[in-house]
């Protein structure tokens, strides 16, 4: 699955798998897993992987990417393309999603919000609630379940009227958002190294000196747990309050503090102090709220770091002259090797 997921490293993947190498014996922990493009990578290179991301949507669309065909038999429906064709079939509903994520949210607020058609909510608002009756009565395990639901945030992303978060909706239809929603079955490989998935802040990950730990952290102020809403909603399958124009659901519990920019620095510093792992890389932006000076002595403080650029890229200008005035934007990896702790840090 590829979206515009904001931080998304799938343009830099194979740059950060050139530097993570080879399976050593250790899991990999992609432990501010988003889509789930780095841990995807790590998975087809054959390490045995734990996704770990405080959103539930993040960490289950990560997590059905690492797992596996014989992992997921499906046997009640005789196989995962027919669950997918039945759940094609489950008759639309007048739920939450389009009561509060269609014009019909005109009905009981001043705003008709036009994330989906109605058609489209409607299909959404069903196919949710036959999975969660699926998993009500096990005619699917919590594996099945997991990769079910990430299939809808899939498929609702493909009719999503949004320019790609969702922050807010558009003013006007976009062609894709007319689209039918309609489940896709995904490529499952046959057989994949052991996946295991966590949804907490990475402060609560579990991990042993011989992991491997890859943080990509939010290094803006934008918060992921505002700007993904619907998504997590699907996810929850619940029925928050939501709120103001764009029906934001309440998301300050999940606050980042990575998201701080005076906060960041001081996080970064002691999460990897306090991992008990010996390699961690880093993935950090140019334009992050910590500068890339600061990190590299944090980083030198703990051990041998090397400090590699992966990609430049031109930062989004509103026209040319701008555009040709502007810095690029670098995606830094940071490699370190750390040096035995004798203590735990104290937060
Ligand atoms: C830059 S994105 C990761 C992108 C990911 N590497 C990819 O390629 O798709 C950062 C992720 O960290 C998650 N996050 C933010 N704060 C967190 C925290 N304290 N603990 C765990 N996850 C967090 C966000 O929900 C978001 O999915």
């Amino acid at each position: 699955m590829s979206f515009r997921y904001i931080g998304s490293k799938a343009r830099v993947v194979d740059a950060i798998l050139e530097r993570v190498g080879k399976p050593n014996g250790g899991m990999f922990i992609d432990a501010f897993s988003g889509t789930g493009a780095v841990a995807v990578a790590a998975s087809n290179a054959g390490w045995p992987v734990l996704v770990n991301d405080n959103l539930s949507s993040s960490a289950i669309m990560s997590f059905a990417r690492v797992i596996s065909e014989e992992q997921v038999a499906f046997t009640h429906f005789a196989g995962y393309e027919n669950a997918i064709s039945a759940l094609n079939e489950a008759s639309p509903i007048r739920g939450f999603i389009h009561r509060e994520y269609s014009p019909a949210s005109a009905d009981h607020c001043d705003v008709a919000r036009m994330y989906f058609t109605e058609d489209n909510a409607t299909k959404i608002d069903g196919v949710r609630k036959v999975i969660e009756s699926w998993a009500e009565k096990s005619l699917v395990t919590k594996l099945e379940e997991k990769l079910l639901i990430a299939d809808v945030m899939g498929a609702a992303n493909r009719v999503a009227n949004t320019a790609g978060t969702y922050g807010c909706f558009l003013s006007k239809w976009q062609r894709q958002s007319r689209d039918q929603f309609t489940l896709t079955p995904r490529a499952l490989p046959k057989l994949a190294p052991p996946a295991s998935m966590s949804i907490g802040d990475v402060s609560n990950i579990s991990c042993t000196p011989d992991d491997t730990v890859y943080l990509d952290p939010p290094y803006t102020k934008r918060q992921y747990a505002a700007y993904y809403h619907i998504l997590e909603t699907i996810a929850l399958g619940d029925e928050p309050l939501v709120k103001g124009v764009c029906g934001i659901r309440p998301w300050q519990e999940k606050a980042s503090d990575f998201c701080y920019k005076v906060r960041a620095a001081k996080a970064l510093n002691n999460l990897i102090q306090s991992l008990p792992a010996k390699r961690i890389f880093l993935s950090y932006s140019t334009e992050g709220h910590v500068a890339i000076s600061e990190l590299e002595n944090i980083l030198g403080n703990l051990g041998k770091v090397e400090t590699c650029e992966l990609d430049q890229i031109g930062r989004y200008r509103p026209n040319r002259a701008a555009s040709e005035a502007g810095s690029l934007v670098g995606e830094i990896l940071f490699c370190l090797e750390k040096r035995p702790q004798k203590g735990r840090a104290a937060a």
